[in-house]
């Protein structure tokens, strides 16, 4: 495994020349964060697409860790789901970080490959065949109202001066989980419970 390193000097930019000295014929994976854990650095766009690209060129698979994504302060720097962009890559996102709700432990990845998709699956039966159905129940209600959980978060973000740059955010209230995503989602109390039929 080789590193490839964020640096301070440059903004913790990641250089693509750097990566490209480090591959060699035997790299089968690229990981990346991006919106990058700590320091929340996002890639410029042209840079995602040729990270990508030369992955494809050489056969590597990218998996794309997006578990912060829709966290930018400025949402025009968010990147597209490396999914959408390339067929050999995979993107990993979640409820734990963007949203707020590590306690439902529900997450996903979402490739175009379907050999790679269908292989994962079997792995992850083996290791926990099932998710929570309340999590599950709670997800897709937060997931329903994303843009408005997802712009509160961002607002957190922006009114930490400390953590302008960084990624992380005030740890979840102490409240039930189904409290949290009511809150999160801004919903009346009504709504909630209409909501939950
Ligand atoms: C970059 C990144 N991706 C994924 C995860 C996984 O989060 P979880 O297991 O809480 O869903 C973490 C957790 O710290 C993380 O920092």
């Amino acid at each position: 495994m080789s590193r490839w390193d964020a640096r301070e000097e440059a903004g913790w930019a990641l250089d693509l020349d750097e990566l490209a000295a480090l591959l060699t014929p035997r790299t089968r994976l690229i990981v990346v964060i991006l919106p990058h854990n700590p320091t929340g650095y996002i890639m410029p766009a042209g840079d995602f697409a040729e990270l990508l690209r030369l992955a494809e060129e050489r056969g590597i698979t990218v998996v794309s860790d997006e578990i912060y994504a829709g966290l930018a302060v400025d949402p025009a720097a968010e990147l597209a789901p490396a999914a959408t962009l390339s067929p050999r890559a995979v993107s990993l996102g979640g409820l734990s970080k963007s949203f707020g709700l590590p306690g439902l432990r529900v997450g996903w990845i979402a490739t175009a490959d379907r050999a790679l998709l269908d292989r994962a699956r079997r792995v992850r039966m083996h290791a926990n065949s099932f998710a929570s159905a309340p999590s599950e129940y709670l997800a897709a209600i937060a997931l329903r109202h994303s843009a408005a959980i997802l712009a509160r978060n961002r607002g957190d973000r922006a009114r930490q001066p400390c953590r302008r740059r960084g990624v992380h955010r005030r740890p979840p209230r102490p409240a039930g989980v189904a409290r949290a995503v009511r809150r999160r989602a801004r919903l009346p109390a009504a709504a909630w419970t209409r909501d939950r039929r």
